[in-house]
């Protein structure tokens, strides 16, 4: 039987290491290329910390998969064993541009249930991890269970993509909600989002595009203080291809989800 507890003190190891090596590389000079539009980058290290992982999980796990963004991993069709869902460093756009606001996130998930979510803010050293079933900490506090807020007193992560005109949304749904709330704010990396809203630094997070290791780790952290997380439709997550995402303190997902988003009926 898979000892999560085990599992779970390797991949700090290896996620505190990986993060030593990306702050390392701020001072090196990155080879910057894009992938699908001039706005989808990636770099040497987004690739690089995504071999480490597959050499170090393939090395002592060697009957776990992984799907990870950049492709370096097992070629995934449905979730069948331990899979470990990784996005190397979320938030390449901010990494890039800023060196800060970027998270390494890691889902690790044993037939389509979520066990363990890690989620590093490497350059604030702020490691975000869970244990289903065993509470969520922030490095060595452990977080609260989530209160009640309404959209009224509620700060809603947002990109503002999603209330100008797009193909996904009529952007006038989002826009009520963003008129409504208390405020929004876009920190550039869905993975720190959830975390955010995890551990109560904003209430919700909405994107209207999300692949599986932007979100994996997020939804087992999410989960252990009581948070929901589900398309905009409020159906489950899908774990292979793209979804849209709604995470928020529980009262308030059923708020946005029946007044702002018509139950999904849009
Ligand atoms: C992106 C970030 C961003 C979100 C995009 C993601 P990447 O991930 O999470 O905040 O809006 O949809 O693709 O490409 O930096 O790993
Ligand atoms: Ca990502
Ligand atoms: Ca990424």
């Amino acid at each position: 039987m898979t000892s999560w507890q085990d599992v779970d003190t390797y991949a700090k190891t290896w996620v505190k290491e990986a993060g030593a090596m990306i702050r390392a590389s701020f001072s090196k000079v990155l080879d910057i290329q894009t992938k699908s539009n001039r706005n989808d980058l990636v770099t040497n290290m987004d690739k690089e910390t995504e071999q480490f992982f597959i050499e170090k999980i393939k090395t002592t796990f060697p009957d776990h998969s992984v799907l990870g963004e950049e492709g370096l991993g097992d070629r995934i069709q449905e979730i069948n064993g331990v899979v470990w869902i990784i996005d190397p460093i979320d938030g390449t756009t901010n990494f890039v541009h800023q060196q800060r606001n970027f998270a390494i996130s890691i889902g690790i998930y044993e037939n389509g249930i979520g066990q363990i979510g890690l989620i590093y803010d490497v350059v604030h050293d702020e490691l975000y991890h869970a244990i289903k079933g065993k509470g969520a900490y922030l490095n060595d506090t452990r977080l609260a269970p989530l209160d009640h807020v309404e959209v009224k007193d509620a700060i809603i992560g947002i990109n503002a993509t999603w209330v100008t005109e797009n193909r996904s949304i009529d952007p006038s749904l989002l826009a009520e909600l963003v008129k409504d709330a208390r405020g929004s704010r876009s920190l550039g990396s869905a993975a720190l989002e959830i975390s955010y809203v995890t551990s109560g630094r904003i209430d919700a997070y909405i994107s209207l595009r999300l692949s599986p290791w932007d979100f994996a780790g997020g939804k087992v952290l999410l989960e252990e203080v009581g948070g929901v997380a589900t398309t905009l439709r409020g159906k489950e997550l899908n774990l292979i291809g793209e979804n849209t995402v709604l995470v928020a303190k529980p009262g308030l997902h059923q708020e946005i989800l029946k007044k702002y988003l018509n139950d999904g009926n849009w």
